[in-house]
């Protein structure tokens, strides 16, 4: 159960959270859902231009339908809410951009005499972008990382899914052609035994220092 009164640490949830095997059906609470959720968009992202959309699905039947569309996972149906996250590539020339530059301006992150010179150094950088599908995949998951980290402070467990076929994900949840899926998040309660622990690769194998393959020498003093 939640306790109400003590969020977990980023310590204890990098030393306790797994991914969900199995979900009871208890819900999550509204106040917590919107505490997630905003978690996951005051997020950082590449110049500020939020590329995601998030379509919060909590009803039984359209659950039934995104497992159809999750090669059958059970705990896309099981879990009271999934969170599809989306990215759409086209949302910055469709309006994004415009509507960044009058918030930013707003809040003094963009000075209004720039606009014009932001509009084109993002213009440009976006236009001539050699790999869209990979910025726009950056700031999903960042922010659908955090919605992770602020579901298990709160005493959640959460499971993210690539396991789905984009198109039938779309059709259910009825998103424009162009948007990207590029991750779902089942927000719920553990059902039995969690899953394993399944061990890390050694420190050697992926930290190292100054340069790729040169060993990272972290001694103190
Ligand atoms: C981006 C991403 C996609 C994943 N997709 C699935 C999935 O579709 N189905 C599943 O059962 N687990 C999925 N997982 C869970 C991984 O199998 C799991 O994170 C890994 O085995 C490590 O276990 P842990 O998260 O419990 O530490 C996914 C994890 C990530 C980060």
């Amino acid at each position: 159960m939640i306790d109400k009164n003590a969020e977990k640490t980023i310590s204890a949830i990098v030393a306790e959270r797994r991914s969900t095997p199995r979900f009871a059906s208890t819900p999550v609470e509204q106040t917590h859902l919107r505490q997630i959720l905003t978690a996951g968009i005051e997020s950082p992202s590449g110049y500020n231009l939020q590329p995601w959309r998030f379509v919060v699905v909590r009803e039984a039947e359209q659950r039934r339908k995104l497992r159809a569309a999750s090669h059958n996972q059970p705990k896309v149906e099981q879990a009271s809410v999934i969170i599809c996250a989306l990215g759409d590539p086209e949302g910055w020339r469709a309006g994004d951009l415009e509507e960044m530059i009058r918030i930013g301006s707003e809040h003094g992150y963009v000075h209004p005499s720039k606009s014009g010179d932001t509009r084109t150094l993002i213009s440009d950088y976006l236009g001539g972008h050699p790999n869209l599908p990979m910025w726009l995949n950056r700031q999903v998951m960042i922010a659908l990382t955090t919605m992770m980290l602020q579901a298990e402070a709160l005493g959640y467990d959460t499971a993210l899914m690539e396991g789905f076929e984009e198109n039938k994900i779309k059709q259910v949840i009825g998103a424009p052609e162009r948007m990207v899926v590029v991750c779902l998040l089942a927000i719920g309660f553990c059902e039995g035994d969690d899953k394993r622990y399944g061990g890390r690769f050694p420190q050697e194998k992926v930290l190292f220092g100054e340069r790729y393959g040169q060993s990272l020498d972290l001694k103190i003093g």
